[in-house]
């Protein structure tokens, strides 16, 4: 469902993501794991077709993203890191804004508007600024905006990022309702939320991916090892610095 072949971004001299190559099937959720700068955003925002790719490609369901990136866009709801949320509307106005900026029209923009409400609980604050719901809501919020117009794949980088316990525990449940039949990518730090959520794994550092696939092949290859003391290991190991691309 989601292809990366060589997918590789350099900004000047950082070298952000380097031939990264990652199949995901459909209806996997994966688990995008790494430190903070290891390049999670940059790939999660070419895979959406938000950053051109210094080299390398995208498919989405066989369709070229860095080509075709408005037909691509169609398949995919993105959560980015920062959600492009109006704190000076309603919640519900908002949501009726990015159906209409998604191309959905008519009645059948009111119905996936409250689909999209329903399915991510904000019955509640529907009516509400988005300025005065709590943290937890506003992911909500994030989530709603992505899965209007029903996308097969779904992207969200850190969607619990800053959030409190319950919160996480509840968005955490939302992700798992809303997974079903979609592809999902799902960017992290906490290992919890991998075990608790994801089928694969795909760890990176420094821009290039060290391990991939599913949880339980990755720890069957490290015998006993937990995915805590795997996730470790892996981001500790020295990133092999080939030769330098791009800026010759
Ligand atoms: N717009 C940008 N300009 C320059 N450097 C950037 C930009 N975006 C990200 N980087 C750098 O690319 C690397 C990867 O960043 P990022 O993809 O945000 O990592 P992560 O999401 O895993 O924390 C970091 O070294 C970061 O500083
Ligand atoms: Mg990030």
């Amino acid at each position: 469902m989601i292809k990366t072949e060589n997918l590789t971004k350099f900004y000047g001299n950082i070298r952000a993501v380097y031939r990264l190559n990652m199949e995901v099937p459909e209806g996997d959720i994966l688990g995008f794991l790494g430190p903070n700068g290891a390049g999670k955003t940059t790939t999660m925002r070419m895979v959406t077709g938000y950053t051109t790719p210094s080299f390398g490609k995208t498919e989405i369901a066989g369709i070229n993203v860095q080509k075709e990136p408005l037909k691509a866009k169609k398949l995919v709801g993105y959560l980015p890191e920062i959600p492009p949320l109006y704190p000076e509307l309603k919640v519900s106005s908002y949501l009726e804004f990015v159906a209409e900026v998604k191309g959905i029209k008519g009645k059948e923009r009111k119905k996936k508007v409250e689909e999209a409400i329903s399915s991510t609980g904000l019955e509640k604050v529907a009516g509400r600024l988005i300025r005065n719901i709590s943290k937890g809501y506003r992911q909500r919020v994030g989530i709603a905006q992505a899965i209007i117009g029903d996308p097969k794949v779904l992207i969200l980088d850190e969607p619990t990022i800053g959030l409190d316990p319950k919160e996480i525990v509840e968005i955490r449940q939302l992700i798992k309702s809303l997974a079903g039949k979609r592809t999902v990518i799902l960017s992290t730090h906490i290992l919890q939320e991998v075990t608790s959520i994801c089928g694969s794994i795909a760890i990176i550092n420094e821009g290039s991916l060290i391990e991939f696939g599913e949880i339980r092949e990755i720890e069957k290859k490290y015998g006993s090892a937990s995915l805590e003391e795997i996730y470790i290991s892996a981001i500790s190991k020295e990133v092999k610095n080939e030769e330098h691309m791009g800026n010759n």
